[in-house]
């Protein structure tokens, strides 16, 4: 892992300075919501409260690439493509900078009044809650280059970004607890999030190449059907109703989509993935474990 000479700095080249598409695609696929403000902005179509817009969308985009950056293990397994992890540390460096964006926004928002910023902080829950996983996002952005990986030793570094899974857990909090109305959105993210640490814990268990297909299937199962009934448990709380009642409406599409659906058709095709890719394989050959010391340690 220790950098070499030829290493690039340009994002798009990998490290042995060569032009990378796979870098290329994710670059773009990481600016795409930059791009999509331009685009909604140029169309007048950001809303009245501009900057509360901005604020909402930088925090959702964090979210999302933290967990894009958690599922690279699974992916790369699963579609047998290695070449992926190249890629993850971009992904988690993305996250953070949306969520610095997020919180300079809030500043900007709060008229530049730091002290009231820190005040807001400091007194509302949600508030202290996403500054603590910022903070988190701050140790793992400046310990994502090779130089802190050497320093820190291998297991040192993927202990410490473990921290990972415990900052999307306080993120998933704060996104709960902001939100007032539809809490769909954040469902899903909380059932995908589930999926990974279920993924996780599997591997740590019984060595990550036990998940093939089936224990994925399983695997998802079990994530969606906690989805489903965590959702029903949340309903039933906040209106009052039986969440066996709330239940009974999973399968009544005219409804709308339940997250649980949502969680079932990712995991399902993740295992799908590995099926097929199993298959074309011939025999199936595992890309390398992720964290190949602890998985070996686990075993
Ligand atoms: C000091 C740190 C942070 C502050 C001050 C902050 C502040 C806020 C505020 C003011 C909102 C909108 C609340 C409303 O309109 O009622 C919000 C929403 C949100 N924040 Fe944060 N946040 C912080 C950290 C984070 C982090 C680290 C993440 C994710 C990694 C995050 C993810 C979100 C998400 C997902 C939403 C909801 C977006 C949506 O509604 O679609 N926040 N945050």
């Amino acid at each position: 892992m220790a950098s070499s000479p030829t290493v690039s700095s340009a994002l798009w080249r990998d490290r042995r300075g060569q032009l990378s598409y796979l870098r290329v695609v994710t670059l773009a696929i990481l600016v795409w919501p930059l791009v999509l403000v331009g685009i909604d902005w140029a169309r007048d179509a950001l809303g009245g409260r501009v900057l509360n817009e901005l604020i909402h969308r930088s925090g959702w985009w964090a979210l999302a690439f933290l967990l894009v950056s958690l599922a690279i293990t699974p992916l790369r397994r699963s579609a047998r493509y290695g070449k992926l992890v190249d890629v993850r540390r971009m992904i988690g460096v993305a996250s953070f900078c949306y969520a610095a964006t997020h919180l300079s926004l809030y500043v900007v928002d709060q008229g530049y009044d730091i002290v009231k910023v820190a005040t807001e902080i400091v007194s509302r829950l949600y508030l202290t809650i996403g500054f603590v996983a910022l903070l988190g996002l701050v140790a793992l952005a400046v310990t994502s280059n090779d130089a802190m990986v050497k320093r820190l030793g291998g297991v040192n570094w993927r202990r410490l970004h473990q921290v990972a899974y415990l900052i999307g857990v306080l993120a998933l909090v704060h996104y709960f607890q902001q939100t007032k109305a539809d809490v769909s959105v954040p469902t899903i993210y909380a059932g995908l999030f589930a999926w990974l640490i279920g993924y996780r814990l599997v591997a740590r268990w019984r060595g990550e190449a036990s998940l093939t297909a089936w224990p994925l299937v399983g695997l998802t199962l079990v994530a969606s059907a906690l989805t489903f009934v965590g959702e029903a448990i949340g309903i039933s709380l906040s209106f009052g109703i039986s969440p066996l009642m709330v239940l009974a409406t999973v399968f009544d599409f005219d409804l709308g989509i339940r997250p649980g659906w949502y969680v079932l058709g990712a995991g399902l095709a993740v295992a799908l993935l590995d099926a097929v890719r199993a298959y074309t394989a011939g025999r199936s050959k595992p890309a390398r474990p992720l964290a190949s010391g602890k998985v070996a340690a686990a075993r």
